[in-house]
């Protein structure tokens, strides 16, 4: 099956640090491999309202989130590129998959079964220099993976040995990650990798055989 990537950009402002280095890791994809890049501020998300305990959400048409249903389902990949806001996703990260939920419930849609087994990708930087701040943010995407029946890998970056998969890098003014030589590196081959199955960290080793 062909493969096709999903860049779903996360930060407040164009041109940061965290779609550079995700341009970085995209380079390295083969030529046949598709590629769409969406933005979150360009095509921003209303609020997610919960409906699970009134009534059936219904198939959006012609907004914003049915662009980024439509290009959710038609990506083998997905790779949310999120700066480190708060030690978590940005907002925009957030509610777009606060509405994975809504989509979840959405008559006709199938989006668990039709997800499952794809990969989602985290590339993420953060202006702060420890590594393990960003604990949050990897979690996030871990247990929304594990969740979904799919395959995490995020971005780190910074030196040192990757923690648990994951793989960032720092910056805090647009084009400071560029400098990040580490990172850069690690982006060289971060997409191409094979990514490891997300588990709960209650999962056992014979769970998730
Ligand atoms: C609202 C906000 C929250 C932030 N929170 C953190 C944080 O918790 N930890 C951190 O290291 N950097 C934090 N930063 C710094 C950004 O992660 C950093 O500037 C990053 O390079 C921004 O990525 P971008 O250029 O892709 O927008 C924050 C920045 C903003 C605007």
């Amino acid at each position: 099956m062909t493969r096709r990537f999903l860049f779903v950009l996360g930060s407040s402002r164009r041109d940061g640090n965290t779609e550079a280095l995700a341009r970085v890791a995209a380079e390295q994809l083969p030529d046949g491999v598709e590629q769409r890049w969406l933005s979150l501020a360009e095509h921003p998300l209303p609020d997610f309202e919960d409906l699970r305990h009134d009534s059936d959400h219904v198939r959006p048409e012609g907004d914003n989130r049915a662009l980024l249903l439509h290009a959710t389902l038609a990506a083998t990949d997905i790779v949310i590129v999120s700066p480190l806001y708060w030690y978590s996703v940005s907002a925009g990260v957030k509610r777009y998959l606060d509405h994975w939920s809504g989509w979840l419930r959405t008559p006709g849609v199938d989006f668990k079964k039709t997800l499952a087994g794809r990969t989602l990708w985290g590339v993420t930087v953060q202006a702060h220099q420890e590594e393990e701040v960003a604990e949050p943010l990897i979690g996030t995407l871990n247990h929304s993976a594990a969740y979904m029946g799919m395959l995490p890998h995020c971005l780190k970056g910074v030196g040192g040995t990757p923690i648990g998969g994951v793989l960032l890098g720092n910056g805090s003014k647009p084009g400071d990650v560029l400098r990040d030589s580490a990172a850069l590196a690690r982006a060289k081959t971060f997409l191409t990798e094979e990514p490891p199955f997300a588990r709960f960290p209650y999962d056992t080793e014979e769970a998730a055989a």
